[in-house]
């Protein structure tokens, strides 16, 4: 996989495929932020990626805001959409808690809090081109 990453997506093996490519280059330390449409697929992808990993009991962290799971590697999943302000992510310990060296992180709705991101990630975008198809980019920065 090479970086910057552009595909049109049809199915949800397609999205699978590309979330298993990309699992094989992801090490700890790494942070993904993952933005798109509205059920564009976001979740699917990270679980896609986890259950690469052997960790198949992945759901949404929109109303937990963050998962954290457990296999040989840790994995911490974020997803901002429901946070008011950024305090509440001070307050979870995001900095501490999330930006360390062991840990692959997963940030959904990540733009919503920009200013607390470290510069060094992948960005990955999903949006809807109409009903049923998707476009996927994978960007890595720093
Ligand atoms: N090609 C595809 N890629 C990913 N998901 C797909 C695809 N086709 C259909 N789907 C379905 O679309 C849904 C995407 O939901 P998902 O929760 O992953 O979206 P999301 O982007 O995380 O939404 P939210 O913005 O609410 O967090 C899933 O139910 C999945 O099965
Ligand atoms: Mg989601």
């Amino acid at each position: 996989m090479k970086f910057p990453f552009h595909k049109k997506i049809k199915t949800e093996s397609e999205t699978v495929e590309i979330a298993e490519e990309f699992s094989k280059l992801l090490v700890p330390g790494e942070i993904v932020l993952l933005n798109g449409d509205l059920g564009s697929g976001k979740t699917f992808f990270v679980k896609s990626v986890c259950s690469h990993y052997g960790i198949l009991n992945v759901s949404s962290p929109s109303f937990s805001i963050v998962n954290e799971y457990q296999s040989d590697k840790n994995i911490i999943h974020f997803d901002f959409y429901r946070v008011k302000k950024i305090e509440e992510l001070y307050d979870i310990g995001f900095e501490d808690y999330a930006m360390n060296s062991e840990t692959i992180v997963f940030i959904e709705w990540s733009n919503m809090f920009m200013e607390i991101l470290p510069k060094k990630n992948y960005e990955i975008e999903i949006k809807f081109t109409n009903n049923s198809e998707r476009e996927i980019s994978i960007v890595k920065h720093g």
